[in-house]
């Protein structure tokens, strides 16, 4: 039975970075959902949709046509054909993503498209890490290795500030605010019955992936 592992957390955990090298180091494919996510803001936006237009937004969850690719080595996200890797990580479509993320339509359309591709990962490749705000809860309940990262502010706004190289203070907004709108629709600050929670406050990188790797290896 392929191994599916759902990792969930806030932003600046390490989330991403650790939820690759686990998928690297275990040969299974990767699943970025919050990308998803970022692509169908950028497409909406590139079509000239008013985000708040909820309806209009939902319809264009449903047919937008986005490619995922699930290497772990070489995630890449496409939408009709043209490559949007560096564009959805731009401050304007992080800064308006958490208004894509929050409707309520979208999220049930996303449910059932993340659920699926996982299992066709999984059935591609013995199994697929997916990591997110609500795979361990709500796309992959049923996933054999649920686990939730946390971190401190500090150190999730630290990290963030290294990866963009800004002040610590400046990301303030993109880390502890879009936390603030998420957790009205998904539920990760807290571990849910049955997830174990992983806090990488005081480990590093490597320490990340070997505390994962030792709860996936059981
Ligand atoms: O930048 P960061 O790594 O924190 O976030 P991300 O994983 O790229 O996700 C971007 C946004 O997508 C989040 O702020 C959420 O609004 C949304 N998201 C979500 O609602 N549910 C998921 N499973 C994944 C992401």
């Amino acid at each position: 039975q392929p191994l599916m592992i759902a990792i969930d957390g806030p932003s600046g955990t390490g989330k991403s970075s650790v939820s690759k090298a686990v998928a690297r180091a275990l040969g299974v494919g990767y699943l970025d959902t919050g990308a998803m996510y970022r692509a169908l803001t950028w497409w909406c936006l590139d079509q000239g949709i008013d985000l708040s237009d909820q309806a209009a937004v939902a319809r264009e969850a449903a047919s937008y046509p986005l490619e995922m690719g699930t290497d772990p080595a070489a995630p890449s996200v496409s939408v009709g054909g043209r490559a949007i890797d560096a564009q959805i990580r731009e401050g304007r479509i992080t800064a308006a993503v958490s208004q894509v993320a929050t409707n309520l339509q979208v999220r049930a359309l996303m449910r059932d498209k993340q659920h699926a591709l996982m299992q066709q990962i999984a059935s591609a490749t013995g199994g697929v890490v997916a990591e997110g705000r609500d795979i361990t809860t709500v796309v992959a309940p049923d996933a054999q290795v649920r686990i939730l990262m946390t971190a401190s502010e500090e150190a999730r706004m630290a990290r963030r500030s290294k990866e963009l190289a800004v002040e610590a203070e400046s990301t303030r907004s993109q880390i502890v605010d879009r936390d603030r709108i998420d957790s009205t629709v998904s539920q990760f600050h807290t571990a849910a019955d049955g997830v174990v929670t992983v806090d990488t406050t005081t480990l590093n990188f490597e320490e990340s992936v070997e505390a994962v790797l030792a709860i996936a290896r059981g």
